[in-house]
């Protein structure tokens, strides 16, 4: 049996000498404050041992893996359209890149970079129900935490600095892939971004990945076998942005990241993983959350290549 708590007690200890490396997202303001020497990390298996170290109960702004969850939502809603609006590229370029949109006419390259994100949310937008809260419940049913909530700060800060997330949402308005108002899909585009979970909250959030689907944790069929296949696929081409070559060489996970420092990794069959540390590095990723996925999946011998 494999000894998590011990490994990731080494994680931590080794973590050290990696911090100062990276630097933290200022673009959003209210992230700029958060320490930059925070470090959590949750393992959650599939048969219920729940293991974390270091600030692993600290919520903190889940920012870009609100993706992850949104897209779950989009799919479950409406299916295949979904990859009729966005595509299932890695894009090589930022994050919030909006390049290749207009040479593409306005079809964004996948649903983890701004572009693809903002479609997946006009999506849930144009559906039944308001998608703010929708989206909340939803990340309160996966990580079992009804505290979970946006944390308006952020969330203000994020909209008053969107100017290139707006320019996005215009482009593609033009090009008729999103229908919603773009001053109302920022605002919930932010408010999704603006949600505050912990290491121990996004564990639970992505088991239903690492079994494909039907997670005993929450009782219940949580997407489809399907679902399962095609967005871990998607994380493992995307979900790191132009930094997913290298992720995928040291650290061999589906994984998706965040710029307020979290990543969540799934080993199918096996676990979800979570980490937090805010210091990013070139494309937006964790540098140590990287570092500590790497030491992990070499540890446990889990990455999936
Ligand atoms: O749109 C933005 O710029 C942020 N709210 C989210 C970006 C993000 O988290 C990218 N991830 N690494």
């Amino acid at each position: 049996m494999t000894d998590y708590q011990a490994i990731l007690d080494e994680i931590a200890e080794k973590m050290r000498p990696n911090f100062g490396k990276g630097s933290v997202a200022n673009y959003i303001p209210a992230l700029g404050s958060v320490s930059p020497d925070k470090f959590g990390m949750t393992v959650q298996t599939v048969d219920g041992g729940s293991f974390s170290v270091g600030d692993a109960a600290e919520p903190f702004s889940i920012q870009s893996l609100s993706k992850l969850f949104v897209l779950q939502i989009a799919m479950s809603d409406f299916g295949d359209e979904v990859w009729s609006r966005v595509g299932k590229e890695p894009s090589g370029d930022r994050f919030n890149s909006l390049m290749k949109l207009e040479l593409e006419n306005g079809v964004p390259r996948n649903p983890f970079i701004n572009v693809g994100a903002l479609v997946t949310v006009d999506m849930l937008m144009s559906g039944e129900g308001d998608a703010r809260q929708r989206i909340r419940d939803y990340l309160r049913t996966l990580a079992l935490n009804d505290s979970i909530d946006a944390n308006t700060v952020v969330m203000n800060s994020e909209i008053a600095h969107s100017d290139v997330n707006r320019a996005m949402a215009h482009l593609m308005r033009a090009h008729g892939s999103i229908e919603c108002d773009v001053e109302e899909l920022i605002a919930t585009y932010c408010y999704q971004c603006s949600l505050e979970m912990s290491c121990i909250d996004l564990s639970k959030a992505a088991l239903p990945l690492a079994v494909g689907g039907y997670s005993k944790l929450h009782g219940d069929t949580i997407l489809s076998a399907q679902a399962c296949k095609r967005i871990n696929a998607v994380m493992v081409t995307c979900g790191m942005y132009d930094g997913v070559g290298s992720f995928a060489y040291r650290v061999g996970l589906p994984a998706k990241s965040g710029v307020g420092g979290g990543i969540v990794a799934v080993v199918p069959g096996k676990l979800a993983v979570a980490v937090w540390s805010p210091e990013l590095d070139t494309s937006g990723n964790s540098y140590v959350g990287t570092v500590a996925l790497e030491l992990f999946t070499s540890m446990t011998k889990t990455g999936i290549f």
